[in-house]
């Protein structure tokens, strides 16, 4: 099945290193990352996993709930998992989905045959607390993610959910931010009184919001 950004991310019930989950259930009011993997006790994944689970306190802080995936079994995560604690100085508490069936590997589009015609790429979906997707992005094995990226991204994500505005390139939070086209120039005083400047018609910037 293939996705856009805003479909409803299909929900789907999997085994996986904390048990059988429902995954709405599992993400309750929170925001989700659900990310693939090629394989168990492969160097990249090793190190993502392990990444994922050092930046906890982050991804807690921004109401996120992390799930990984990867087509191998049960048994293998467990023992892959210790191996990634000790290798990556971690403690990876998020569930790790067996998909042995390949279930939600198909359901989420995760294998590109012409990639590999088994394993599943690197895929990454957050989803927003209303279940919509609000962002995918695909990395080919070869290229491990940057786990920071994913924190920048969902700081765009919850600060454009919620303010009329869009976040520039390489925007980090805290800096300033784009006024949405969709507000008029009469309005932004109202709107955004903490001040703006406008350098054309269509591009006005005024501090990020939730920084006042
Ligand atoms: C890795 O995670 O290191 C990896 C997995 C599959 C292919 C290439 C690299």
């Amino acid at each position: 099945m293939s996705l856009h950004l805003g479909d409803l991310a299909p929900n789907f019930t999997a085994q996986t290193t904390i048990g059988e989950i429902d995954f709405y259930e599992y993400l309750g009011d929170s925001w989700g990352v659900l990310f693939s993997h090629p394989a168990d006790y492969t160097p990249v994944c090793t190190t993502e996993l392990g990444r994922t689970a050092l930046l906890k306190s982050e991804f807690d802080k921004r109401n996120v709930k992390a799930l990984a995936l990867s087509i191998d079994p049960l048994d293998k995560h467990l023992s892959w998992i210790s191996d990634i604690n000790e290798t990556q100085n971690c403690n990876v508490d998020f569930p790790l989905i067996a998909d042995d069936d390949r279930k939600v590997s198909e359901l989420y589009d995760m294998i590109h045959p012409n990639a590999s015609a088994t394993a599943t790429v690197r895929s990454l979906f957050i989803i927003g607390p209303d279940k919509k997707v609000k962002l995918m992005i695909t990395y080919p094995a070869s290229t491990g993610r940057n786990f920071n990226e994913v924190l920048r991204v969902i700081d765009s994500l919850q600060l454009t959910d919620e303010f009329s505005v869009a976040t520039p390139a390489n925007w980090e939070a805290g800096e300033d931010v784009i006024i949405g086209l969709g507000v008029k120039t009469e309005d932004i005083e109202s709107k955004f009184p903490e001040g703006h400047r406008i350098v054309k018609p269509y591009l006005r910037y005024t501090p990020d919001p939730t920084k006042q």
